[in-house]
């Protein structure tokens, strides 16, 4: 080492030091023996270490402030078992649904008449809705619980790729997942309010539980009111403080900041165990239930058993506008 970066490296190391003294001086010895992280931490209880600076931003003055170590051990111990047990548990007792009650069947078998269930506009809203939730769920979930799921099994270099590019697809497929929203609350809000029918479809538990029982319901019922809720207030929760991580400088201070992050995980590890649910129902758990998101056409029986009311409400409908086209206006 010449003389000269000899000189540079003790010249930082007052820098360093000068920036660290003001705050930290007043309660801790600066010997060797004293100036480890815990120790430093313990002196210092809930003070943060932190210079002065002459920029407008304050914050550029603290190099250290353990309630940010707080923040770190909830993301890092308490959100990543929480997100790992909402996703692990649904799927867990959807296992156990299966093998006590199987496939939920057509009980009087598939009729081969079809009936329009959700039109292309429906399904196209439906599918950018779900797409973009799934990869936004599965990048998020890589940001809580990546370094210790996927990084021992896919190394380093794997991790690094995947996070990289997961992060770019979770800012940008925030917005095709907003847009969806709205899409689906303006088109099925006026199917979601709750009504009594509901009431009658909890009761018998949506028929879900015993073969051959099957409670009326219009369009919606009950479960997927829950469902259509669940997605839509906790979609808006999630694009709220989405948008405040995205731009940091509008959520306010760094406990803010902080306060946006721990619900954005807490809202999307609830709403990943709802919507494992909806999928597992929507495809292997029930007969016949896919074709609706799929052609957009369900079979007759199948629409009778589950959506009863809203059967005879399409039927009045076409019988009314058979009647239209036969009479004509004078
Ligand atoms: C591969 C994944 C998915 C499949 C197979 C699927 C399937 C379906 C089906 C078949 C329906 C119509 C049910 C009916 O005819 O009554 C439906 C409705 C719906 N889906 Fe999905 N879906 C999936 C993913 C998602 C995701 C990720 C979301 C939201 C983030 C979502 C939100 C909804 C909502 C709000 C409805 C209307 C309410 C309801 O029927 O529960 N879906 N889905």
């Amino acid at each position: 080492m010449t003389i000269f970066s000899r000189l540079l490296t003790a010249l930082s190391l007052v820098l360093a030091l000068s920036l660290i003294a003001p705050a930290a001086s007043a309660q801790v010895n600066p010997t060797e023996s004293s100036v480890n992280e815990d120790a430093l931490f313990q002196a210092l209880g809930t003070s943060p270490v932190a210079g002065r600076v002459t920029i407008p931003d304050a914050n550029a003055g603290y190099l250290i402030k353990p309630e940010n170590k707080s923040w770190a051990a909830l993301q890092g111990q308490t959100l990543h078992t929480l997100s790992i047990v909402a996703v692990v548990g649904m799927i867990a007792i959807l296992a156990l649904f299966y093998l006590i009650r199987g496939k939920i069947r057509i009980d009087s078998g598939w009729s081969g008449r079809k009936i329009l269930r959700f039109n292309a506009i429906e399904r196209f809203a439906h599918w950018t809705l779900a797409t973009t939730f799934i990869i936004l769920a599965l990048t998020g979930l890589n940001l809580i619980i990546g370094k210790s799921v996927i990084l021992p099994l896919f190394g380093e270099a794997a991790f690094g790729t995947l996070s990289t590019w997961g992060k770019i697809a979770h800012n940008y497929l925030a917005w095709p997942f907003m847009a969806a929203l709205v899409m689906i609350v303006l088109l099925w809000i006026i199917h979601n309010v709750p009504n009594k029918v509901d009431l009658e479809w909890i009761k018998q538990g949506g028929g879900l539980l015993k073969k051959g029982v099957h409670p009326p319901a219009r369009k919606f019922n009950a479960g997927q009111k829950l469902i259509f809720w669940s997605v839509v207030l906790g979609g808006a929760a999630l694009s709220y403080t989405g948008i405040m991580l995205l731009f940091p400088a509008e959520a306010g201070t760094a406990a803010d900041w902080q306060f946006y992050q721990t619900i954005h995980a807490l809202v999307a590890a609830a709403l990943s165990a709802i919507v494992i649910a909806h999928i597992y129902i929507g495809s292997v758990g029930m007969e016949g239930a896919f074709d609706a998101m799929g052609s957009g056409e369900v079979d007759e029986n199948w629409a009778k058993e589950h959506h009863a009311l809203w059967v005879e409400e399409v039927k009045a409908t076409q019988d009314r506008n058979t009647k239209q086209v036969a009479t004509p206006a004078e």
